[in-house]
């Protein structure tokens, strides 16, 4: 009897290439970013028909500011553009729309936007879609270690309450399941200040092709080659290991 094909619960994705994408094609960077949204808008369909429960996606990172200030502005319109026009969509599909990272530099007009679409989808029972804008590793580190340091302060905990659980309970995402697969498009083998407290026992794939080429069947490609992977958590092996 062949084995079932094993879904991971948390799927997060590095899409890098838009810019040597537009670029091979003698346009600019914008155009890519474009043609990078049309890839996310099929992934995240997609994930969600094979009942994938986590999708979080790095879409502008807090490095992301040292770019040209058009092409931040740019990102930062394409945002906009993605949230007015998809929305509606996302939620008739029953997904749930989450925002990771400080929102807080983003303008009025974005910060709204974005209170009013988790808002609108934060009962929906399908997939989990997190965007992560303005968002680092080390931030969501820093921002949890200082709400543990102000809850000591405050006599709220002991410095012996702040166990991995409860330092967990403030990172982003807490209420998800840690991540099982992080895939990264575009050619590069790091993790770029994204996913790294939950990234621990994650498993990786890389691949070459540029994230608006990204594709289904290259999705199910890493989902494949996850199900190959052996993972053990730091154990042994053990068939019990459903996924
Ligand atoms: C990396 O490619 C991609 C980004 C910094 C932005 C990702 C944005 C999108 C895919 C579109 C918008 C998405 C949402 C969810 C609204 P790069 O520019 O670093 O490419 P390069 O390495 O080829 O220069």
């Amino acid at each position: 009897m062949t084995k079932e094909r094993c879904i991971p619960s948390h799927v997060a994705i590095i899409m890098d290439g838009n810019g040597r994408w537009a670029q091979q094609r003698n346009q600019l960077r914008t155009i890519g970013h474009r043609a990078g949204l049309k890839a996310v808008r099929k992934i995240v369909m997609y994930a969600a028909s094979i009942n994938i429960k986590v999708l979080t996606l790095y879409a502008f990172s807090s490095e992301n500011w040292k770019r040209p200030e058009k092409e931040v502005s740019a990102l930062l319109a394409l945002f906009i553009y993605a949230l007015n026009r998809e929305i509606k969509k996302l939620n008739s599909h029953n997904v749930r729309l989450n925002i990771i990272g400080d929102i807080s530099r983003f303008n009025n007009e974005l910060q709204n936007m974005i209170i009013k679409a988790q808002q609108l989808t934060k009962d929906n029972s399908g997939l989990v879609l997190n965007i992560a804008a303005n968002y680092g590793g080390r931030w969501d580190i820093l921002q949890s270690a200082k709400k543990m340091a102000t809850q000591v302060v405050e006599g709220k905990i002991s410095v012996d309450d702040i166990t991995e659980d409860h330092f967990n309970s403030a990172m982003s995402m807490s209420e998800f399941p840690d991540v099982d697969l992080v895939i990264r498009t575009g050619g590069e083998y790091r993790i770029s200040n994204f996913l790294l407290w939950q990234i621990a026992y994650s498993e990786f794939y890389f691949t070459d092709v540029l994230w608006p080429d990204f594709t289904q069947s290259l999705f199910d490609e890493a989902i494949n080659k996850f199900n190959n992977r052996e993972r053990r958590f730091g154990g042994v092996r053990n068939e019990d290991h459903t996924c």
